[in-house]
């Protein structure tokens, strides 16, 4: 590693201002940029921010005792997302989820990279064994993407180096969670015209909830001007929602033809998508504290999120900050593909991805969203939204669409309410409205209990910095760890059982 950084040790270049970065940098990276930054007035301006911003990095991790890769390439190639600069540096193998990796993602490191590389901004993802990290741009450089700029119309947006990122409608309901402003409404947008640009209406349909009525809709500052209504576009099963009865006609809608389905074992029907902006808002499902809340809306809906998706029933939900508090732990669980924008701090970051290390505090807002899924590898994409605009609106097919009568919808076979909300504090630790902590039951996995037999000396704040576990949580599984293990010794020593697990059953088989 020090033979690397001696090759970095020439000052780094200034910024040059006013030029607007070239994806040309992407060509550029695993070294070589040390060799092209003796050259700088032949390069593209981007090469040289990398150069500057790859320098600033490596000498604080190098400060902060980070062991990078041992082999001789430290860095991936340079890539530029709409309003960053991305490059990917590698850890020493055995480092990684090791303190020194831990380290290498901590605010205080992103906090010093930023201050000295110069910028506004500084994210950071692990990726396998590297460290991505993310330059926010200036202003001046920053793009924007229309949807004519997709390479194909199932795309909702571009990340890094123009790549596609898709939408589909496979195994999986959709959040898209953000700020005011962050750009959740275009978001939304621009997936209903990524449904509508690759099915035919008698493939999918659409029934849409907006209660704020702000589809189609741009606001600059004060002003807002319409670019477009989706009102008649020819995939509507029914006309928009947006007051309490048009929305309660929607949800019933959509329910009862979900009970049709799942009674009649029907699972091949034409897929239905729920769209829903502002889920919270009074109409749809509103705030339990305030009194108006709509259970039997949110029953329906956490319903559907659980059972929807083997009859062909989608969710698309926008919310500006849905907590298992505020809807379900069951809903919350089954949005398994996250749309994250712009958000207050780290810890709504970490309640809306569902985990840690996305830092949607650290995105610009407008359009600059994180990709979130929850599969096993599956990375996050940090991407810009294509901005659907008047031309897109205006080539929509349309058709009449007519507002047929529902008949109120009982709800069938309720899910049982409780068992869900258990882990709800483990899947969000940092919802600090979730369920108080003692209310929850915490229930011990092998994984968690893993840590402790591995790091005994696991402290509050260790646990929850490296693995997301809350204090309830650290307390009691730590105290299993213990119990096992003395439990283990003396079984192993030839006494009779007699760990405070054993007495319990005991007690519990008397009684
Ligand atoms: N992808 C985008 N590209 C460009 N501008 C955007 C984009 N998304 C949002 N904006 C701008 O931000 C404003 C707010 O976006 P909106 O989707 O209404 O935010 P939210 O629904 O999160 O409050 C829009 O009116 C538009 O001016
Ligand atoms: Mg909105």
């Amino acid at each position: 590693m020090l033979r690397f950084l001696r090759r970095f040790r020439q000052p780094p270049h200034p910024i040059p201002a006013g030029r607007p970065p070239s994806p040309a940098a992407a060509r550029n990276g695993n070294g070589a940029a040390a060799t092209r930054s003796s050259k700088p007035s032949t390069r593209p301006a981007i090469s040289e921010q990398g150069i500057f911003y790859l320098n600033a990095t490596l000498s604080v991790l190098q400060r902060e005792r980070v062991r990078l890769a041992t082999r001789q390439v430290v860095h991936g190639r340079p890539a530029r997302g709409a309003r960053f600069l991305e490059i990917p540096i590698y850890l020493d193998r055995e480092m990684v989820r090791s303190l020194s990796m831990q380290h290498a993602l901590k605010d205080s490191t992103l906090r010093a990279i930023r201050a000295v590389a110069g910028v506004d901004a500084v994210n950071a993802w692990q990726q396998r064994n590297a460290i991505v990290y993310q330059y926010q741009l200036a202003h001046q450089f920053w793009k924007f993407y229309k949807r004519t700029d997709l390479p194909s119309p199932d795309g909702i947006g571009l990340g890094v180096g123009r790549s596609l990122v898709p939408f589909q409608l496979n195994n999986r309901h959709t959040l898209v969670a953000g700020e005011t402003r962050s750009g959740k409404s275009v978001t939304i947008e621009s997936i209903l015209f990524a449904i509508m640009q690759s099915h035919r209406p008698d493939e999918v349909g659409l029934v849409l909830i907006d209660p704020n009525q702000t589809f189609g809709i741009r606001k600059d500052g004060l002003s807002a001007g319409e670019v477009g209504r989706f009102t008649n576009a020819a995939h509507l099963l029914r006309p928009v929602a947006h007051s309490y009865e048009q929305i309660d006609d929607a949800i019933n809608y959509v329910y009862g033809e979900w009970k049709r389905r799942t009674r009649n074992g029907i699972q091949d029907a034409p897929g239905i998508v729920l769209v829903i902006d502002e889920l919270m808002s009074e109409a749809v499902i509103g705030d339990r504290e305030s009194g108006s809340h709509h259970a039997e809306h949110l029953e329906k809906l956490t319903q559907l999120a659980s059972q929807g998706i083997k009859n062909n029933i989608f969710l698309v939900v926008g919310a500006q900050d849905p907590r298992v508090s505020n809807t379900s732990g069951l809903f919350m669980r089954n949005l398994g593909l996250r749309f994250i924008g712009q958000v207050t701090d780290g810890a709504a970051s970490r309640a809306l991805a569902g985990q840690s290390g996305v830092n949607a505090h650290l995105l610009t807002g407008n359009g600059d969203f994180v990709r979130v899924g929850k599969g096993n590898g599956d990375q996050h994409t940090r991407f810009q939204v294509a901005e659907p605009t008047r031309a897109d609106f205006n080539r929509l097919e349309r058709r009449p669409v007519r507002a047929t009568p529902v008949a109120p919808a009982e709800i069938i076979n309720p899910p049982p309410p409780e068992p869900d909300e258990v882990d709800a504090t483990l899947l969000f630790p940092d919802d600090e409205e979730a369920p108080e902590a003692d209310e929850v039951e915490v229930c011990v996995d092998a994984l968690t209990l893993a840590i402790y037999f591995h790091e005994k000396q696991l402290s509050v704040r260790q646990a929850r910095a490296r693995y997301g576990i809350v204090r309830r949580a650290h307390q009691e599984v730590r105290q299993f760890a213990r119990d096992l293990e003395a439990e283990v010794k003396s079984l192993r020593a030839g006494n009779p059982p007699n760990s405070p697990y054993y007495q319990k059953l005991l007690q519990e088989r008397d009684e």
